[in-house]
């Protein structure tokens, strides 16, 4: 039987990794400046991650959310300690997309309202709302364009205003720092006009962290480089360092009822362990600071390097702008400089979104390669 034939694929078959290095069937080392799309968080096979996850499947793997499950409770307290998002409340899923969805739906039921505001470029995940609010309509089926969506720019504060006053939209969804759409960030007066908005007009500011969340950006969450309190944070990729796990943190202000939000398989035993070692490795190696002290030290160094239009992002989420499309960059990087970066819907655009344990060393060695190959 094929397979459905949605990805192009790399020439390569990872077989085994270990740290910042996945090794190929093909004998091979390659640097992992990709992180599995911005997912592996502490590093591939780390030994807390496979510690936590032995012991939990060797005990119990599974159970459905209509049991106690006290590792739900300790991932909670760790991540509201760690990203100091005080009085939330956690819920589990298991994709960056589940997560967004769980948050439109929240925010219509809290506001009993239905629209949604999003912006130009924006990518939330391939399920119903959540790819309504994507900026590309490529991916929208016509089952899912039945939403009300109205995308916006970027620091638009007037057309902001415009589409709050009318008090039909339940949500802003933002990302801080954006990933799929190319690493651009709205201005710090820009997003504190949206939490005003969202304030004023009864709708929910809901921070898309999928992808910049658990200290990628060297903050806990991007959105904390912007000092804004979101109603609902979403969280999945580097959460789980490769374990299928996401989840929504939802504002004290907003009260769950039982049924309001379901699901089998979030929160389960082996997703709770993957998200604590995450945690705590995060936590005992300092990476957040590490992150954002690395993010700097490399954006200073790329200005010596020619080529390179523009330096974008925050911590160990960046992006590197040429004044060409970077396709046939990435593949020389990764067949002849056996290095994996990742791409953009910006063609120009190279993404860097390494495990945040990588070290000066790694990412030398990426400018060194990236030098010989301009
Ligand atoms: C910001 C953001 N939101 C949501 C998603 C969707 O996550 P998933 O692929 O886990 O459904 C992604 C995935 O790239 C993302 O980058």
């Amino acid at each position: 039987m094929p397979l459905f034939d949605v990805y192009p694929l790399y020439d390569v078959t990872p077989v085994c990794a270990k740290g910042v290095h996945v090794y190929g069937a093909d004998r091979k080392k390659y640097l992992d400046l990709y992180g599995g799309h911005a997912v592996i968080s502490i590093g591939h096979q780390h030994p807390v991650y496979k510690r936590r996850l032995k012991k939990q499947i060797s005990r119990i793997g599974f159970y459905s959310n209509a049991i106690q499950n006290p590792l739900q409770k300790q991932l909670a307290n760790e991540i509201e300690a760690q990203s100091d998002c005080r009085g939330y409340q956690l819920f589990m899923c298991s994709s960056g997309a589940e997560a967004n969805e769980n948050a439109l739906k929240l925010a219509s039921f809290h506001t009993e309202k239905s629209k949604i505001v999003a912006f130009k470029n924006a990518f939330h995940g391939r399920t119903s709302a959540a790819v309504a609010a994507t900026d590309t309509p490529k991916i929208i089926a016509p089952l899912n364009a039945q939403q009300e969506v109205i995308f916006l720019e970027f620091g638009d504060e007037d057309a902001l205003e415009k589409t709050l006053s009318k008090e039909d939209v339940c949500a802003v969804i933002i990302e801080a720092i954006q990933g799929v759409g190319g690493l651009d960030m709205p201005s710090k007066k820009f997003m504190k006009s949206v939490e005003k908005g969202c304030r004023k007009y009864n709708s929910c500011l809901i921070a898309d962290e999928v992808q910049s969340g658990f200290g990628r950006s060297g903050a806990f969450f991007a959105y904390q480089h912007f000092g804004v309190t979101p109603d609902i944070i979403s969280m999945a990729k580097g959460m789980g360092n490769g374990f299928p796990v996401g989840g929504i943190l939802v504002h004290p202000n907003i009260e769950p009822w039982y049924g309001m939000l379901g699901t089998t398989f979030g929160g389960n035993h082996l997703a709770c362990q993957a998200s604590l070692a995450v945690l705590e490795v995060l936590k005992k190696k300092n990476l957040i600071e590490h992150a954002a002290n690395l993010g700097e030290a490399f954006k200073a160094r790329t200005k010596t390097i020619k080529g390179i239009k523009k330096v974008k992002g925050h911590g160990l989420m960046l992006g590197l702008e040429f004044d060409f499309e970077v396709s046939e960059l990435r593949k020389k990087l990764i067949y002849e400089h056996r290095i994996f970066t990742g791409g953009s819907s910006n063609k120009k655009l190279l993404r860097i979104l390494p495990p945040l344990t990588i070290q000066q060393k790694h990412l030398d060695q990426f400018l060194d390669a990236l030098k010989q190959s301009l």
